[in-house]
């Protein structure tokens, strides 16, 4: 019998790792001159962002579903256009997530595997020239 394969879920460390990364995301997002673009787009408390990228990305990395279970199915993408997202927006979130997980100390390899997954999801949350 061979284990399963590591999910990133479990190599971050369950829902507390995650939980972490989303933290440092968005206190970062509130912290960088930087990333004031994004963050102009979020609402003024970031408490529901937090729970809601911390539930996504449990099962986006391969854990539970809890987004899922609380709301159904994600349709990121619509759920993303009441917000002018253009290439500056997705680079800004690409940036706040590489600095996210740079400064958790997340090993460069599963990383980089994330930022490439990332960019693709990112990259489609576009809905501005
Ligand atoms: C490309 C740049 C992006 C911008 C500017 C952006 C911005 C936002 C904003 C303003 C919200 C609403 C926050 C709230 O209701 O509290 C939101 C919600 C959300 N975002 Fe993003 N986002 C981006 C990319 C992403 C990516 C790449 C992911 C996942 C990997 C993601 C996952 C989510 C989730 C799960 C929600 C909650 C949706 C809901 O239930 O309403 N976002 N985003």
């Amino acid at each position: 019998m061979s284990s399963p394969a590591p999910t990133p879920f479990g190599q971050l460390g369950g829902e507390a790792g995650v939980r972490a990364l989303v933290d440092r995301f968005y206190d970062l997002m509130d912290l960088e001159p930087a990333y004031a673009g994004i963050r102009s787009l979020h609402p003024t408390s970031l408490d529901g962002s937090r729970d809601k990228l911390h539930w996504f990305l449990c099962g986006w990395l391969g854990g539970p579903d809890l987004y899922v279970q609380r709301f159904g199915h994600p349709r990121l993408r619509s759920r993303h256009l009441p917000y002018a997202i253009g290439t500056a927006e997705r680079d800004q979130w690409m940036a706040c997530m590489r600095q996210a997980m740079d400064e958790r100390g997340i090993d460069p390899a599963l990383a980089l595997r994330l930022a490439e997954a990332f960019q693709g999801t990112a990259d489609w949350m576009r809905n501005q020239a």
